[in-house]
């Protein structure tokens, strides 16, 4: 038996469209910086200068595209798993307009120069606050709903969404600290080493909550849903959950090998990063796994493709990672394009990919439609996006280890072999190979607007009825 009510579709649709448009946008800028590092001349003013750009560009794919999909998708899984409405769909509405409003003072305030100079953080006191203002009513709506579930148990979706939520709340509360001198500059409450390590517990828990536990939630509802089998093992992901959110916080130190931080803190950071491989994995393995007996299906659902897809890089940039993270390994690689690459096969192999698959099952749904306008379509994008992120983190490794190796050769008399700029010099044709990748992950965004629109064309926006529990999700 139905109820009258219906799901809130119209918040998940309107941060399901805005994942499409601010990917291209925040990957039109990534073309644009990737075109500047071959082509110096392509810096034409200051506003549109590579230092500028280049925060534009991680704010808009991590917190435009990557957050806008966060929301879609846990907004989504979690009225359907909880056979409740959103909780509180007045706030709902104002996380969706509030969380636009903070991205186009991003987009105003960081070409201008405005910046706190903290990575990843970078946006000025008063755009924190209304970000803490969004995040709290986002944590009120999706709790609000767990609340009000109609089922005794928490699908382990929500867990890593939930988790996501609020250390996500932390993080910000806590690396933000600033003292404001001006309506448009704040100096860090902290200083030297500390505010150095308070930056990268920021940073890497921003990597492992907001580009990794929030997509794991993705994970463990989309691909089981497009797959049509239910998660490979509810006990794995119970533990996959617990031992990664342990971990992942006292991994941040990796990033300030060889600094003035404490080096048994620079160990500790360490370990935590070699530990890190098995949850990371045991995820990765869980997903995967979810296709045992349906392995066929990958070969005609260009969906699933991404999705399968995205999980392997998952697994690659997990495995590099904490190779990264071993003091040897990182005098060679840290400063150089290989961390890019690194940064790259999880940005675009794991998180634009699963976010991809997921908007793609979320769309017809959202518009009436039994599937996508166009699947061959979808087919095209895979490729397009798979070779795409190939060339980028082919040409980043290769680039990475040259460089890396150019700066520590010595002569037998022990002057260095090489200037800097004979490693620029070097670099220039895997910059090219990059952007032309680069540019293919951004076509792919296109295709998938095209197809979007299409498929918005032809429907019509729709709220399901709110199912009873014994009726599927
Ligand atoms: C087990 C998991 C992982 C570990 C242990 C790990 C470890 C590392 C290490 C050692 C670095 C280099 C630090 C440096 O030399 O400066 C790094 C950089 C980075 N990683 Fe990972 N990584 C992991 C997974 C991921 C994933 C899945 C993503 C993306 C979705 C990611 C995103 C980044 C980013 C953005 C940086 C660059 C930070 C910066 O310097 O701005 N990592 N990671
Ligand atoms: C068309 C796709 C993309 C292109 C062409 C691109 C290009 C670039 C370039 C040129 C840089 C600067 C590298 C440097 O300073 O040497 C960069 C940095 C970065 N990009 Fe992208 N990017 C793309 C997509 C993405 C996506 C989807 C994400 C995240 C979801 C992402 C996250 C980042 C991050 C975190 C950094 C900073 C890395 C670091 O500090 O080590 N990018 N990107």
């Amino acid at each position: 038996m139905q109820s009258q009510a219906t799901y809130n579709y119209k918040v998940v649709r309107q941060f399901a469209v805005m994942t499409v448009i601010w990917g291209i946008v925040g990957m039109l800028v990534g073309v644009i910086i990737a075109a500047q590092l071959v082509w110096p001349d392509l810096n034409v003013h200051e506003w549109l200068s590579y230092g500028r750009l280049r925060p534009l560009h991680t704010n808009a794919v991590i917190f435009a595209f990557g957050g806008c999909a966060l929301f879609a998708t846990s907004y989504f899984a979690v009225q359907r798993t909880s056979h409740a409405p959103l909780f509180a769909p007045a706030l709902a509405a104002f996380t969706f307009w509030g969380w636009q409003l903070v991205i186009v003072l991003a987009a105003v305030s960081l070409p201008l120069g405005m910046t706190s100079g903290k990575e990843y953080a970078e946006l000025e006191w008063p755009i924190d606050i209304l970000i803490t203002l969004v995040w709290v009513s986002y944590a009120v709506v999706f709790f609000g709903t767990i609340v009000k579930r109609k089922v005794a148990h928490i699908y382990v979706a929500n867990w890593f969404f939930g988790g996501f939520i609020l250390t996500v709340a932390v993080l910000h509360l806590v690396n933000s600290a600033a003292v404001p001198v001006t309506l448009f500059k704040s100096y860090s409450a902290y200083a030297g080493v500390q505010d150095a390590m308070v930056q990268w517990w920021y940073g890497h828990n921003a990597v492992g909550f907001f580009l990794t536990a929030g997509f794991l939630g993705m994970m463990y509802y989309f691909v089981p849903k497009q797959a049509g089998r239910p998660i490979y093992s509810y006990r794995l992901s119970v533990v996959h959950f617990w031992a990664l959110i342990f971990t992942y916080m006292w991994a941040g130190p990796h990033h300030l090998h060889y600094t003035a931080l404490p080096d048994w803190t620079q160990s500790v950071g360490m370990i935590f990063s070699l530990i890190l491989l098995a949850p990371s994995w045991g995820g990765m393995i869980n997903g995967i796994m979810t296709l045992s007996g349906a392995w066929h299906k990958l070969r005609d659902d260009p969906i699933l493709k991404f999705m399968i897809t995205s999980l392997s890089f998952y697994g690659m940039s997990t495995f590099e990672g904490p190779m990264m993270s071993i003091k040897t390994v990182n005098a060679l690689s840290h400063y150089t394009d290989w961390t890019v690459g690194h940064v790259h096969s999880g940005a675009l192999g794991w998180v634009a990919m699963i976010s991809i698959g997921s908007i793609y099952y979320l769309l017809p749904r959202l518009f009436g439609r039994p599937e996508m306008a166009s699947k061959k379509l979808i087919e095209i994008h895979f490729w397009v996006a798979t070779i795409g992120v190939v060339l980028y983190i082919a040409s980043m490794w290769i680039a990475g280890v040259m460089q890396g190796l150019m700066w520590r050769a010595t002569n037998p008399d022990g002057t260095l072999t090489y200037s800097f700029v004979e490693s620029v010099k070097a670099t220039y044709p895997f910059w090219t190979i990059r952007l032309l990748g680069g540019l293919l992950f951004l076509s792919g965004m296109f295709i998938m607007a095209y197809n979007m629109f299409l498929t918005m064309a032809s429907g019509k926006a729709v709220d399901a009825p709110v199912l009873e529990p014994a009726a599927a999700h």
